[in-house]
């Protein structure tokens, strides 16, 4: 072939490199922003990325645009690894119209969502975008929603991730919130429906574009986005992490890590971490970190309804999934958002075979009109739905308290958990001990002397009967009362008989999870 056909070819790669061109590149970095070639470059294995339609263009004339064609049309898109893993990425670029999404640049990204849905790997999607691209009108709304539908025909069969590093506005926030995890940076990542502006006009409300969609309002308002990073980079770190334990695909288990530590590595100081008094808080995420592998704990949804906690760590090098009340907020009790935060965590831990551990510590719903009318009952069903659904190995630790209903839904034997073990502080049973003796005790204390003596009498009397492990371990709901140094050691091994663990529910179309 003549040189002249390779020198073509140079030229052609060189231009669409530059896309929009070096004074918005420039521009793009002033905002602390990575370009996105210089994004892909940065979170994949390097050398690892093969760019795939990179001559797209737009075919549409209108306002001029066919004297604006930019090769690649504002998107780029491909396939690569991380952590040697295969995955397949796409990266708007805000130098070509503000990374505004056309019917060309809606095509690139389905494309790679469906090498992707075949290839069986994750895909990934950093979001820096104007919305739909005005010029393209209905075109654009289209293509949208091809994406739409992709996002959900993949849903739990292969991880989504999102990343939000700009703007993410209009009916394009639908992508990342279908998505299984969606990461903001502070500061510079913003997602609204309708901005400031519109708000202005229709409702008289002041508010700033941070104020109103950046990453701290979605990681702890809203929970929108379950991680808000401190930068690119840190945003980038956590999606490796991220994608560090979790399969490919739904077909897949997560990858073992195995690390220097054993099962018999045991923090005995974990014995300390639950107060002799029930009513003191603890944090639950120091119990995760005294059993875990490394001690680590990587927290999804850190400042969101920081009465649950979830997350991934490892026991003996299989990856799980944790969940656990936090008697250290709200004294651990359910809510609206903690029942979504739940919920969520769990059938994604479901659909893609990573095992749960549950630490219970909950002495029952949130109480209040604002929950109620709020639909607390729609909600907390949430919970017990998705744990019952739930096919994965399920191992449940009571540290604490197991009250009422919430005993039940939190992964309790009776939704059927695998194993059992309650620590011997804990109290399981219908209520606490003075809300049962005020029911069914209110004539006997009316009818006393001395009504906080016989109060207190009947509390100590209620406690030592019903609020411990044994009835329930009589009864076989809990598998084993255990010494809380013991339990690294039984997940362990737990994970380890569970692993060959095959069961499967009736075949139905889909079920209808109140939502
Ligand atoms: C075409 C767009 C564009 C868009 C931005 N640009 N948004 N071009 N369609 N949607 C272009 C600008 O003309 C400009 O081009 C360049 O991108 C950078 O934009 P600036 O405004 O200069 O940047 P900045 O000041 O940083 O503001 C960024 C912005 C703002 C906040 C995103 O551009 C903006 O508000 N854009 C419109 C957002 C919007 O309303 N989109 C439609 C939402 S509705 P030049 O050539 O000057 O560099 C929607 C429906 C989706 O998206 C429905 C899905 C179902």
């Amino acid at each position: 072939m003549t040189n002249e056909k390779f020198e073509k070819l140079k030229k052609m790669r060189e231009k669409a490199k530059l896309a929009g061109g070096e004074e918005r590149i420039a521009k793009q970095h002033e905002r602390g922003k990575y370009t996105a070639r210089e994004r892909i470059e940065k979170l994949l294995d390097p050398g690892s990325f093969v760019e795939i339609d990179e001559f797209v263009i737009s075919r549409i004339s209108d306002f001029g645009m066919d004297k604006k064609r930019i090769l690649g049309d504002g998107v780029i898109t491909g396939y690569g690894a991380i952590n040697g893993r295969k995955i397949f990425i796409f990266s708007q670029d805000f130098t070509v119209f503000g990374g505004s999404l056309s019917e060309k640049y809606g095509d690139k990204i389905c494309k790679v969502m469906d090498l992707a849905m075949q290839a069986g790997a994750p895909v990934i999607g950093l979001n820096d975008s104007g919305g739909a691209r005005i010029q393209e009108g209905i075109l654009a709304l289209a293509s949208y929603s091809h994406i739409f539908e992709r996002n959900t025909w993949a849903s739990g069969v292969i991880p989504q991730l999102s990343a939000i590093l700009g703007p993410c506005a209009g009916g394009a926030v639908y992508s990342p919130a279908v998505t299984d995890f969606t990461l903001m940076v502070k500061g510079t990542s913003h997602m609204f429906i309708t901005g400031p502006e519109v708000i202005k006009t229709v409702t008289g409300e002041e508010v700033t574009f941070e104020e109103l969609g950046g990453a701290m309002t979605h990681a702890s308002i809203s929970g929108v986005s379950h991680f808000a990073s401190e930068d690119e980079d840190h945003c980038f770190e956590q999606i490796r992490m991220l994608l560090s334990y979790i399969p490919s695909n739904n077909l897949e288990d997560p990858p073992r890590v195995m690390s220097d530590c054993s099962p018999d590595d045991v923090d005995e100081s974990i014995d300390e971490v639950v107060p002799d008094d029930p009513n003191k808080p603890y944090d639950m995420r120091d119990v995760v970190t005294k059993l875990a592998d490394n001690g680590d704990f990587f927290e999804v949804h850190e400042h969101w309804a920081k009465n649950m906690i979830v997350g991934f760590t490892r026991f003996n090098g299989y990856s799980v999934g944790i969940v656990g009340n936090q008697p250290a907020h709200l004294a651990g009790t359910l809510d609206i958002d903690a029942s979504d935060k739940c919920a969520r965590f769990v059938r994604f831990c479901d659909a893609f075979n990573i095992p749960i551990i549950t630490f219970m510590d909950v002495p029952g719903f949130l109480p209040g009109t604002a929950q109620e009318w709020g639909g607390i009952i729609r909600h907390g069903a949430k919970i017990l739905y998705a744990f019952a659904e739930a096919t994965v190995p399920k191992i449940t630790i009571i540290t604490r308290k197991g009250y009422g209903g919430a005993y039940d839904v939190m992964s309790s034997r009776h939704i059927d958990a695998d194993l059992v073990y309650a620590w011997p502080g804990s109290e399981i049973a219908v209520m606490g001990p003075d809300g049962a003796i005020n029911i069914i005790f209110r004539k006997e204390i009316e009818k006393a002397k001395d009504k906080e003596k016989k109060r207190a009498e009947l509390v100590r009397e209620y406690r030592e009967k019903f609020a411990n492990p044994y009835v329930a371990a009589g009864l076989g709901y809990i598998d084993k009362v255990i010494f809380p140094h013991e339990t690294r050691q039984l997940i362990c091994s737990g994970l380890d008989v569970l692993a060959s663990k095959r069961k499967s529910r009736p075949p139905k179309k889909h079920g209808n999870i109140p939502l």
